[in-house]
């Protein structure tokens, strides 16, 4: 019979926790739950574990466990031109009305192996403004940001990249944005030139910097309401007054907001225009 995170509760995960983050800085307290548990059980299972407590000895013992256990609790799922209607919607709703701003600072918070970063550059080099563009591109996840910095992906994704490319009111060859050998392709320097990928801690960073966009897609569901709060806080300070802010599909700004603080552009997209 394996581990299962009925295995544990709520409360000894809660210690266990609490010591993770007092050895490595890193504070899972306000993640969901019943995400957490789960992750947390499937890591005992694959190692071979029995126990909480065994876990946290393995955590003591080696530091290269260490970062691979932080870095498991962190959800990579990504891909370029995510739900391409949203990216559709921008190109042509939003990337025109900015075509005035002198720089384009663009926030990706949880931008995992920067494949949503990829895609934003691509977007803005075709409505003409990659010129005047820094895309900032932040990640709990160390593994994910050297991943991204590569700009090398697996060619079979590309299949569904380029789906995805055309659905968003992509027109030019998207091949003419990498080259490819075996199985890999290597994003150009052209498109990498703007992306900065950089370590930021959502839970407990402050603000770095002001932008016009600031994405922040399926990274909150994984928070607890506490910290979505305290994470809109954060996103809120880093907006310039009629800034945009896009969140994932299921997530939705915390009823916490203040009135009248954005509209959302057009339902169901959940693009929000900051309106002070
Ligand atoms: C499911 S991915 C979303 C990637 C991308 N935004 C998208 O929608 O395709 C969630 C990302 O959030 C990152 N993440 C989780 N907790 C974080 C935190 N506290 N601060 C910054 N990033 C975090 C994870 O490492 C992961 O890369």
């Amino acid at each position: 019979m394996g581990f299962s995170d009925d295995d544990f509760n709520d409360e000894e995960l809660r210690e266990f926790l609490a010591d993770v983050f007092s050895r490595t800085g890193y504070d899972f307290s306000q993640y969901s739950v019943s995400s957490v548990k789960r992750r947390i059980a499937r890591i005992i299972e694959t190692e071979g574990l029995t126990s909480l407590r065994q876990l946290w000895s393995k955590l003591l013992t080696q530091k290269s466990f260490e970062t691979m256990f932080v870095e498991s609790l962190s959800v990579p799922t990504t891909a370029m031109f995510r739900d391409p209607e949203v990216f559709k919607f921008l190109r042509e709703q939003v990337l025109p009305q900015l075509v005035d701003v002198p720089l384009l600072r663009v926030w990706s918070a949880g931008c995992s192996t920067g494949e949503e970063a990829y895609s934003l550059a691509i977007l803005l080099t075709e409505a003409g403004l990659y010129d005047r563009s820094r895309i900032y591109a932040t990640d709990i996840n160390e593994e994910f940001l050297n991943k991204a910095r590569t700009g090398v992906f697996p060619i079979r994704l590309m299949t569904d990249y380029i789906v995805n490319y055309l659905e968003s009111g992509g027109s030019e060859e998207f091949s003419s944005y990498y080259t490819s050998a075996y199985d890999r392709v290597l994003f150009t320097d052209k498109l990498k030139r703007n992306i900065v990928f950089a370590h930021h801690n959502l839970a407990i960073d402050t603000s770095f910097n002001e932008f016009t966009l600031v994405f922040c897609r399926n990274v909150l569901i994984y928070f607890n309401q506490d910290l979505q709060e305290k994470v809109h806080k954060l996103i809120e300070g880093s907006l310039v007054s009629g800034g945009y802010l896009v969140l994932g599909e299921k997530e939705s700004l915390p009823r916490s907001t203040a009135r009248g603080a954005y509209k959302q552009l057009s339902k169901p997209f959940k693009v929000y225009q900051r309106t002070y």
